[in-house]
């Protein structure tokens, strides 16, 4: 495809966590940063998706285009590379990033309370370093909601883990309510603030945190009341 062929122009490893190398190409066409897991340039060089398959996320920056992580390439058409409203082939994932998906989501089932919602399995390959994951969405959160992890199992070769949604609750001013990505600032939240309150981070300690598809510097987002400047 053209867009794959004509719009190659940067090609960089990236080491983001400690074992996790990846392939980023900027796209002038599509005007977003494809994500690729370890050496792979390309969509066709990814395994083909199953039905449930989450194909990619696509994470919105400031300033700067998306980043459209790929995991695995759509039998028939192409994996959404674009920030859209309607969550035709898209579920959200955090307050600026969207899972993407080959079939249509709109039928997909809400999930229940204590359903397993997402499953995914990241696999090293320890003699390559060559790295993949598989995402499945069984259902959907009904949104707002916390992708929260339900349970986790690992080798050295295999890490699969479980989430579920959590339903955000309430949190009071001064509370701990989500993590705030370092580099795109996007926020998982895990209540809700009270009103005239935001939910933002009031330093910039960075820590390793572990969230749904990511894992790597975080800050603490508390709730902060939301005063007007020129008012006392
Ligand atoms: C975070 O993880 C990276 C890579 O594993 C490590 O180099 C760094 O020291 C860690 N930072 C903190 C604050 O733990
Ligand atoms: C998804 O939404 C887009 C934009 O409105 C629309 O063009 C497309 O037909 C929709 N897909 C389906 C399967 O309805
Ligand atoms: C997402 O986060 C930004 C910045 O923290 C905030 O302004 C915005 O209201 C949030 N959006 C949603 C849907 O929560
Ligand atoms: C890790 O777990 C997977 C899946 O259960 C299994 O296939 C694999 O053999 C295990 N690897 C090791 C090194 O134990």
């Amino acid at each position: 495809m053209l867009s794959q062929t004509a719009c190659l122009l940067l090609t960089v490893l990236l080491s983001l966590a400690a074992s996790e190398r990846n392939t980023y190409v900027l796209s002038k066409l599509d005007q977003v940063i494809y994500v690729y897991p370890s050496d792979i340039k390309k969509d066709k060089d990814l395994t083909v998706c199953e039905p449930d398959s989450v194909c990619g996320v696509v994470n919105q920056r400031f300033w700067l285009p998306p980043f459209a992580q790929r995991f695995c390439q759509c039998p028939k058409s192409q994996c959404p590379f674009s920030w859209s409203d309607n969550h035709n082939r898209s579920v959200p994932l955090d307050n600026r990033s969207q899972l993407k998906t080959c079939e249509d989501t709109r039928n997909l089932m809400v999930c229940d309370r204590s359903t397993v919602a997402l499953t995914v399995t990241e696999t090293r390959d320890l003699s390559t370093g060559r790295h993949d994951k598989d995402v499945r969405l069984l259902c959907k959160c009904s949104w707002p909601a916390y992708w929260k992890l339900y349970m986790r199992e690992a080798n050295a070769t295999v890490t699969y883990s479980e989430y579920i949604c959590s339903q955000l609750g309430y949190c009071r001013s001064g509370q701990f309510c989500g993590h705030v990505r370092a580099d795109t600032y996007s926020t998982y939240y895990q209540c809700a603030c009270p009103r005239d309150h935001l939910c933002i981070n009031h330093d910039k300690v960075q820590r390793n945190v572990t969230e749904l598809l990511f894992h790597g510097k975080m800050m603490r987002a508390h709730c902060v009341p939301n005063h007007h400047p020129n008012s006392v």
